[in-house]
């Protein structure tokens, strides 16, 4: 077990005084959830990330446990980020569009934080997570003005970042587009069961990129989730008007974000 905390003196730093900035961030997905100590200064993990599967049924509590033996691994005390699939607002779960209903209503940053006998937990959206690591360390870093960032799975997530600050809890994957909702249109899991071509798939994305981009004009939209890996087979098919460009964190991206959320002076 490693022992870490926000104020662990960088291995590089010698005798120098000035610590690494650290933080803690948990990415809690349909079938793992993955934590990680963040260098702040690069957006890379320090060491590995450590995951343990999601548990199922994915109730609050057992969600906590699973947290607290992810955040034991690394011996993590200082505060710490969590993601979560859906709205939150002051660590209280809003929606669960493509999770357990149950979640609704319960205050999950209290949960979690109970389970780890108190210690400080931040609770955000997942795409909101993704989309502050992307704009700062990512595919946005050299963007200045609005970006926008998707993040294309079993649902459509969404995060609006205006120079580095989140304005959290967008969900553009609700929005109507021409009489549907977007992710019923356009999210990865829409292709997947119908067997769609990336062909037929990118129309419709691009009927959600056209619907944000006449309401916000951004300067850059990063399409995010597992498709962006494959990104090269269909961001070049794209109508829009708005640069697309795909996100290069990838897996790490909730994790950064998360423990980026969680430590002062980083997002707030
Ligand atoms: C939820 C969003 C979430 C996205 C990706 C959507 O269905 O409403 O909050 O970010 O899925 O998980």
């Amino acid at each position: 077990m490693t022992t870490a905390d926000s104020t662990s003196p960088s291995p590089t730093s010698g005798e120098s005084t000035t610590p690494a900035r650290r933080g803690f961030g948990i990415d809690v997905g349909g079938s793992g959830i993955k934590g990680g100590v963040v260098d702040l200064d690069t957006g890379e993990l320090v060491g590995d990330r450590y995951k343990l599967p999601t548990p199922q049924p994915a109730t609050p509590s057992a969600v906590a446990q699973t947290i607290a033996a992810v955040v034991d691994e690394f011996g993590w005390t200082g505060p710490l980020g969590v993601t979560y699939p859906g709205v939150v607002t002051n660590g209280i779960v809003r929606t669960a569009a493509n999770v357990d209903k149950k979640w609704i209503g319960t205050n999950a940053r209290d949960i979690f934080s109970a389970g780890l006998k108190g210690q400080e937990v931040v609770v955000l959206n997942d795409a909101d997570a993704a989309g502050l690591a992307e704009a700062r360390y990512g595919a946005g870093q050299n963007t200045a003005g609005v970006v926008v960032l998707l993040t294309f799975g079993t649902g459509i997530g969404s995060a609006v970042i205006h120079n580095g600050i989140l304005l959290p809890n967008t969900e553009f994957g609700h929005l109507e587009v021409g009489g549907k909702e977007a992710e019923r249109r356009a999210a990865s899991s829409v292709r997947d069961r119908r067997g769609w071509s990336y062909e037929k798939w990118t129309k419709q994305v691009t009927k959600v990129l056209i619907a944000i981009e006449n309401a916000m004009c951004p300067e850059l939209f990063i399409a995010g989730g597992g498709i962006s890996r494959k990104a090269d087979k269909w961001v070049p098919l794209l109508k829009n008007r708005t640069p697309v460009v795909p996100a290069t964190l990838q897996n790490t991206a909730g994790i950064v974000g998360a423990a980026m959320a969680a430590t002062r002076g980083v997002t707030h």
